[in-house]
């Protein structure tokens, strides 16, 4: 297969295994690339793509700005809160207007859930969504997986823990999604406040004691809890939260095994995660942001293939 079954990158739970496949054998060759000591293609000199920010970021806006900067797109950059939204313009018409500068791929990334699927609806782009809301942040979970297969080999047949606050993470749901679709399994761990009721549904399995949950798995991925997003209190305090949920060196060390240590970021150093843990060797941190790069060019390569020139 050398197209990918979807028009637009909307969510994980649209592709289908062999869009993954083709993503990471795309994603293989422009990591290649970006390690050359001239690190850019010509490939998109004819594709215009803007950048649209309603929530803030930092490694989703310039990972994605880099992969198109590196495939030579010309690149427009849009943030909400210097713009006229502020002064009342609506999605549909801020898009549309940016569209009227003839874009080709739109990068979105919005508080609402299904603001991707939205605008995919009501303008003639492509969409990529860029994390919409607690839904979805398909190429997180594509680069997470991809990190994964480039640390241990394969993600099929693989153990993932998801640790921390389930319940408000596009993380989450974006990798479950992807790590199933590759055939490895999926466990979440963290307060019970912060897992969605929903979750047994996905196949996906609870374990509430942290030790357990490293002990049985092969990869965990630490997320952070999204205070921006509660309204109520879902736990007594971070001291607590700290207490039973925090990965430090010490539990690692009494694991017996090692695991591999991954974070989607931003991290709060100290709450869900040591500094010496971040920072170790078995931390695959940095790894994930630097194949960002690699696996967003690839996204954007290949829906580029699907614009009418
Ligand atoms: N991982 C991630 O989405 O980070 P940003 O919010 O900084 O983009």
């Amino acid at each position: 297969m050398s197209e990918l079954s979807v028009e637009h990158l909307l969510g994980i739970k649209y592709l289908k295994p062999s869009d993954i496949d083709l993503i990471f054998k795309t994603a293989d060759h422009f990591k290649e690339v970006i390690n050359r000591p001239i690190k850019k293609v010509p490939s998109l000199r004819d594709i215009t793509i803007a950048n649209l920010f309603f929530e803030n970021s930092t490694r989703t806006k310039l990972s994605f700005e880099l992969a198109e900067k590196r495939l030579s797109a010309d690149v427009i950059n849009f943030s909400a809160s210097q713009s006229s939204v502020k002064k009342g313009e609506t999605l549909i018409d801020t898009v549309n207007n940016i569209l009227a500068m003839k874009v080709d791929i739109v990068v979105m990334r919005h508080s609402n859930v299904g603001a991707g699927v939205f605008l995919s609806k009501h303008v003639d782009a492509k969409i990529i969504n860029a994390g919409d809301g607690t839904h979805e942040h398909p190429t997180q979970a594509l680069l997470d997986s991809y990190s994964i297969r480039e640390k241990l080999g394969n993600v099929k047949g693989k153990k993932i823990v998801i640790v921390g606050d389930i319940l408000h993470s596009r993380v989450a749901l974006s990798n479950i999604f992807a790590l199933q679709l590759q055939g490895a399994e999926v466990k979440v761990c963290g307060p019970t406040t912060l897992i969605p009721k929903y979750i047994s549904s996905l196949g996906v399995k609870v374990e509430t004691n942290l030790k357990k949950a490293l002990e049985w798995c092969d990869v965990a991925n630490v997320l952070r809890v999204q205070h921006e997003r509660m309204d109520i209190k879902y736990f007594p305090s971070t001291r607590e939260y700290t207490q039973l949920f925090g990965i430090n060196q010490e539990i690692l060390d009494n694991l017996g095994k090692k695991i591999v240590i991954m974070h989607p970021g931003p991290i709060n150093r100290g709450v869900e995660i040591t500094s010496d843990v971040a920072d170790s060797n078995d931390s695959i941190i940095l790894n994930q942001v630097e194949n960002g790069v690699a696996v967003r060019m690839a996204v954007i390569y290949l829906l580029a293939q699907q614009v009418k020139r």
